[in-house]
């Protein structure tokens, strides 16, 4: 498995999988705008043949501060290190970009995407009541990075 810059050609195989994974309605356009905004912040994770099998999209908020916007993994594809491959691959970028602060906002009652977090180190800061299209709250986490050298 590799990770990759995301690249237009992507758009619809990502699309895809943003569409089976997540409970929010996005348009695809977002993927160009992402990319547009920030390049580097667009991650695909690939198969062995090459195939997308996860997106990591985060925009920057200023100079220190990145939001990660989409995580997805295919469905079939989850518990294998894929989403983490993604996360670890983002940290660092973020990291040589001269970032210190991740933020993103996930549903409570989406246990295994805050429980993938917590692992990553993120801490919840604020519950965000009626963030979603359904009226649903969000809780917002947070992560400081520090270079290890
Ligand atoms: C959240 C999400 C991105 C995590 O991706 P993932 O590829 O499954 O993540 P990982 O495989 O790195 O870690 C997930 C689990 O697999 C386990 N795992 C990681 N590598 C493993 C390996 N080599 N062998 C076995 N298990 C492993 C982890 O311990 C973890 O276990 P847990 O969930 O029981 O705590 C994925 O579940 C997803 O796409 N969910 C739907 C979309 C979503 O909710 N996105 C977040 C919204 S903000």
């Amino acid at each position: 498995m590799i990770v990759r810059e995301y690249c237009p050609g992507d758009s619809d195989r990502i699309y895809g999988i943003i569409c089976s994974s997540l409970d929010e309605t996005y348009k695809q356009e977002l993927l160009s705008y992402l990319y547009l905004q920030w390049p580097k912040g667009q991650l695909v994770a690939c198969d062995f043949s090459g195939r997308p099998v996860g997106f990591l999209s985060a925009s920057r908020i200023d100079a220190a501060h990145a939001r990660i916007m989409l995580l997805a993994v295919d469905g079939d594809r989850r518990s294998v290190g894929i989403g983490s491959k993604l996360f670890t691959h983002f940290r660092h970028i973020a990291l040589m970009n001269g970032m210190n602060h991740i933020s993103l906002e996930v549903r409570p009652s989406n246990m295994r995407a805050v429980n993938f977090y917590r692992r990553h180190g993120f801490v919840a800061t604020e519950v965000l009541r009626n963030y979603y299209n359904d009226g649903g709250d969000a809780v917002r986490l947070n992560l400081t990075l520090q270079l290890n050298i």
